[in-house]
């Protein structure tokens, strides 16, 4: 028999006797590895679609539950309404409402019984995104792929907007929890999230300079700096969320302490992402201003330790959500899918 010329080469036909010749063998492996290769992404799409699903559900649950809601307001001036209206359903990803319900179901609770905790986590984070956006603070004009509160309404509004949102998230919790000391525990974890020690706090380091000339830090004092930032001004009520849909949820002690541990990692990890997305995305991928935070000179992970190292840091905080969450046991696997999502989001 004459050899087979492969790829240039002559075939061994040796082996063949008793067996697979080389060729037959190759290809079997080709095909192996190839068949791999489509298993695991077919899973990982899967994975992605299921998620997302849930989050569309989560999110079209939240925004009927607020529409309804802002409804029952009727001496509300119109056009205040209307200015809530266009930043509280305007088209975010409501990841806090879906951390809530997702921890109410982790400890055993209802996605259900999470919504007025839902609601109020996404009347806060529009509160802090409206007045986030004034010329005051990071004077943006695009947010969520539309000009911003104070663009269209006026500054005034915008403000008064905002403060409303703030104030209407208390309200509702107090009202549509039922349980008297379980809706004054969730109106403190709100408070202290929102308050000086939480996300205003933050804001303010973040945003509001103290005049006297920057004195110089170590490496290490700038990151811890960073880190309080951001755990402040983003991990705070990511962190309220985790615990305040535990809390619904039935969660023992235990459980509430590892929810916190559980925000503070999905907290630090969102706010190193939004960082990179700032140096990495595009406005029309954001539906925000891309590059905004290098044109106000703000202290962030890329800014202070270059894109690689952030996303080794942000491999860090997914990791410890990771392990958390494998803690909390099987109830808690959409919290699992979500922290993959939010580690590879694009906007
Ligand atoms: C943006 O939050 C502000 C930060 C705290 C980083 P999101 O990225 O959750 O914004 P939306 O709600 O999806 O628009
Ligand atoms: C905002 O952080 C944090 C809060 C709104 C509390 P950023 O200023 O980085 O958020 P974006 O990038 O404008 O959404
Ligand atoms: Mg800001
Ligand atoms: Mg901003
Ligand atoms: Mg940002």
């Amino acid at each position: 028999m004459m050899p087979a010329a492969w790829g240039g080469h002559v075939m061994p036909h040796a082996v063949t006797r008793g067996g697979l010749s080389f060729r037959t063998a190759w290809v079997i492996i080709c095909l192996v590895v190839y068949l791999g290769k489509l298993f695991v992404s077919a899973r990982t799409t899967l994975t992605v679609t299921s998620i997302e699903k849930l989050l569309q559900q989560y999110a079209n649950d939240t925004d009927a539950y607020l529409d309804r809601w802002l409804q029952s307001l009727s001496s509300m001036p119109p056009q205040l309404g209307k200015a809530i209206r266009y930043s509280l359903l305007g088209p975010g990803k409501r990841i806090r409402p879906a951390l809530a319900m997702m921890s109410s179901r982790a400890v055993g609770g209802t996605a259900r019984a999470a919504l007025p905790v839902a609601a109020a986590l996404e009347l806060i984070h529009c509160f802090s995104l409206v007045h986030d956006d004034l010329p005051a603070m990071d004077d943006d004009d695009l947010r969520r792929g539309r000009p911003t509160n104070h663009k269209v309404f006026g500054e005034g509004l915008a403000i008064l907007a905002g403060d409303a949102m703030n104030t209407l998230a208390f309200e509702l919790l107090v009202r549509e929890v039922r349980k008297p000391q379980l809706a004054a525990r969730l109106v403190e974890e709100l408070a202290v999230a929102t308050g000086p020690c939480g996300m205003i706090g933050g804001q303010v380091l973040d945003t509001c300079h103290p005049t006297e000339k920057p004195v110089r830090t170590t490496a290490q004092a700038g990151l811890k700096k960073l880190q309080t930032i951001h755990r402040m001004k983003t991990g705070a009520l990511i962190t309220a969320a985790c615990r305040m849909g535990a809390m619904v949820g039935g969660a023992s002690q235990r459980q509430l302490a590892l929810m916190w541990e559980l925000g503070q990692a999905i907290g630090l990890a969102f706010q190193i992402v939004d960082d990179l997305l700032d140096v990495t995305a595009s406005a029309s991928q954001l539906g925000k201003r891309a590059g905004k935070d290098a044109s106000l000179g703000k202290l962030t992970y890329p800014s202070l330790l270059g894109v690689d190292k952030t996303r080794r840091h942000l491999a860090q905080q997914q990791s410890i959500a990771e392990s958390i969450v494998a803690e909390l046991g099987t109830k808690a696997d959409s919290l699992r899918d979500l922290v993959h999502f939010l580690a590879a989001r694009g906007h």
